[in-house]
């Protein structure tokens, strides 16, 4: 897909992403979203890193089945150990809709012959895989680790969505593995509301879901234990603190084919 130009006035959700995390690779326009919504919802730099660290713990998972190609849809700005990192033998394909998440994720991945970054929605599976990197990089008959997180969010449902998501399932051989992060409303659906507001200024709203719906998204593929649970509840590594697991407002499950 050809990048449309970069506008830094409008704020991008990798961007504000990037400034919960404390990133350097953000304009005024995505910071003064990102303190907004911290002030709304004080927890959010500690959910982005409580994702982040949920998205290290999948790759993990799936690196110790086996698992050697990973395509990550909506994959944001790969700081902060990113999927390459931590499966250090493994091929990596990122696939962003933003044009500016693609130049900084191409700047920071350097010429890694395993990793590549394309341009793209996820909603049209048939022109990302048509990609030369995504041809280059994944075997479509080896398993792939597919990632969707923290992105479904910002989708509405709709047939391009379920055709998709059907598509990618059909792609992933026997052994793949499904990881979906997503918002969820929890106890704070007002504060949730108005941050969704705030996110309509980069062109594509928040929506949480509730389990049963992020559940939906694994249909044809079997959930691992413990299932779709909140963020930090998912397979937590040895010393994590869970306490108030559900004020981090995310679900998170991971499945395989
Ligand atoms: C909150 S960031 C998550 C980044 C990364 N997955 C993580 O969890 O660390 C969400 C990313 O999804 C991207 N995105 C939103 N809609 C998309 C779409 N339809 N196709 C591909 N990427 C999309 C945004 O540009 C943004 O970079």
């Amino acid at each position: 897909m050809p990048e449309p130009p970069i506008d830094p006035n409008r704020p991008s959700a990798a961007r504000i992403y990037d400034a919960f995390l404390g990133g350097t690779h953000n304009f005024a326009a995505d910071r003064a979203v990102a303190d907004r919504t911290a002030e709304l919802l004080p927890m959010t730099p500690r959910i982005a890193r409580a994702n982040r660290a949920f998205l290290r713990r999948v790759v993990r998972f799936a690196t110790a089945r086996g698992i050697r190609q990973f395509l990550d849809l909506g994959s944001g700005i790969p700081t902060q150990q990113n999927v390459h990192e931590i499966a250090t033998e493994a091929r990596v394909v990122h696939v962003d809709v933003d044009p500016a998440a693609v130049l900084y994720s191409r700047h920071l991945l350097g010429d890694d012959s395993r990793v590549a970054v394309v341009h793209g929605d996820l909603r049209q599976p048939s022109l990302v895989l048509a990609e030369p990197a995504v041809r280059k990089l994944i075997d479509p008959g080896e398993p792939v680790g597919i990632l969707m997180v923290a992105v479904l969010h910002f989708l509405p449902e709709s047939p391009a969505l379920t055709a998709a998501l059907r598509d990618y399932r059909e792609l992933a051989a026997p052994g793949s593995v499904l990881a979906i992060s997503h918002a969820a409303a929890g106890e704070s659906p007002a504060e949730l509301e108005r941050i969704a507001d705030l996110y309509n200024r980069t062109g594509s709203s928040l929506l949480p879901r509730t389990t049963e719906q992020v559940e939906r998204f694994f249909d044809g593929w079997r959930l691992v234990e413990p299932g779709v649970v909140q963020g930090p509840e998912w397979r937590p590594d040895p010393g994590d603190d869970t306490t108030g697991a559900a004020g981090y407002l995310t679900l998170a499950g991971v499945a395989v084919r």
